[in-house]
């Protein structure tokens, strides 16, 4: 378990992480999202004990670890480019650790093998990095943080310069080797959808401030800042105009999900005329961008016979799930 009670970090007088407070539960996958420059990276570097923090405490596993240099908190880093030494085979890699700590030479091949076995790399023992795919990097890398005996693993982006297919790939291999290994992960990253698919909780970051904490489907289903209902997923700003049409609270701020805005029958005496400004086919889903009562509107709907033949400048009807509607106390 990992505790920030009241963390705050400074660099020189900038003060870049405001007072925060968060429990990573053992065993849990746990990831910081938030955009470019809020300060993630900067969290990691001080449960990792590479930035001191300028108040507060942090503890793993009950232990006050915040005067404790990096290598005395028994948490470890896995790197973008996994950091393996290229021209090391997979066995000195994960036994690099090991050797420079002293060990014996028994302890040292006992250990390995076993985290070899464990994380599935024991054929691959004698390859260097190099011919090995990246999944089996990432493996290695893993196994070398696991066979100093370390419980806490901490991710910053590791898959953010991958394409898409590689990525998605990773992400499930990642997924699963912190399930079989039962290490406790706390994953960096600013893309949404790998966060949503990847973690069992979630704490959005904006500009150093913790936005909110929650399950994926909490922080998509109910955002409590209009910032967590913006960046997790896509949200329409409802405009004035038809918040007024939808008798929607005046001095509040109302957001709409696409997937919440529908198509609806052209006699539907409840449904609202938009104009059709843009189409993009997405494959299974195809995005509508609309303007109704002068503001725009974007709907996301599959992709069937509805939206097939519709083309720009076209009018529609819609309809707006007002239950899924959501709504913040703060003025537009
Ligand atoms: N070593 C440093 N010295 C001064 N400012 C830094 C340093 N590292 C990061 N920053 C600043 O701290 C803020 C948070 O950075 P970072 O934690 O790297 O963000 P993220 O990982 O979310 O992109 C940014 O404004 C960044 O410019
Ligand atoms: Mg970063």
């Amino acid at each position: 378990m990992i505790e920030l009670d009241d963390v705050s970090i400074r660099y020189g007088r900038h003060e870049v992480i405001s007072p925060m407070s968060l429990r990573i539960e053992s065993g849990e996958f746990f990831t910081l999202l938030g955009p470019s420059g809020c300060g993630k990276t900067t969290i990691l570097r001080a449960i990792a004990g590479f930035v001191p923090v300028a108040s507060g405490r942090i503890t793993v596993d009950g232990t006050d670890v915040t005067d404790f240099p990096a290598e005395k908190r028994n948490v470890g880093m896995v790197f973008q480019n996994y950091a393996l030494f290229p021209h090391m085979t997979v066995t000195e890699n994960v036994a690099f650790g090991l050797r420079v700590a002293r060990r014996s030479g028994k302890e040292i091949s006992r250990a390995v093998d076993a985290v070899l076995e464990a994380t599935g790399i024991k054929q691959h023992a004698g390859k260097k990095p190099a011919e090995l795919s990246g999944g089996q990097q990432q493996r290695v890398a893993v196994a070398r943080s696991l066979v100093m005996g370390t419980q806490v693993l901490l991710f910053d982006e590791p898959l953010s310069n991958l394409d898409a297919k590689v990525r998605e790939d990773m992400r499930h291999e990642i997924k699963r080797l912190q399930r079989d290994m039962g290490f406790t992960a706390v994953f960096v990253t600013h893309d949404q959808e790998e966060a949503l698919s990847m973690s069992s909780r979630l704490l959005v970051i904006n500009a150093g401030h913790a936005e909110q904490v929650g399950t994926a489907r909490e922080l998509y289903e109910s955002p409590a800042t209009p910032f967590v209902c913006q960046f997790v997923g896509a949200a329409n700003e409802i405009g004035r105009n038809v918040a007024r049409v939808l008798g929607l609270g005046a001095g509040k701020r109302h957001f709409i999900r696409p997937e919440h805005v529908t198509l609806a029958a052209a006699g539907d005496a409840d449904s609202m005329q938009a104009t059709v400004t843009d189409v993009d086919y997405l494959g299974s889903m195809t995005r509508l961008f609309l303007e109704v009562l002068g503001e725009p509107l974007q709907c996301l709907v599959l992709s069937g016979a509805a939206v097939r033949n519709l083309n720009i400048g076209q009018d529609v009807n819609l309809n707006l799930v007002c239950e899924r509607i959501l709504s913040f106390n703060e003025p537009p």
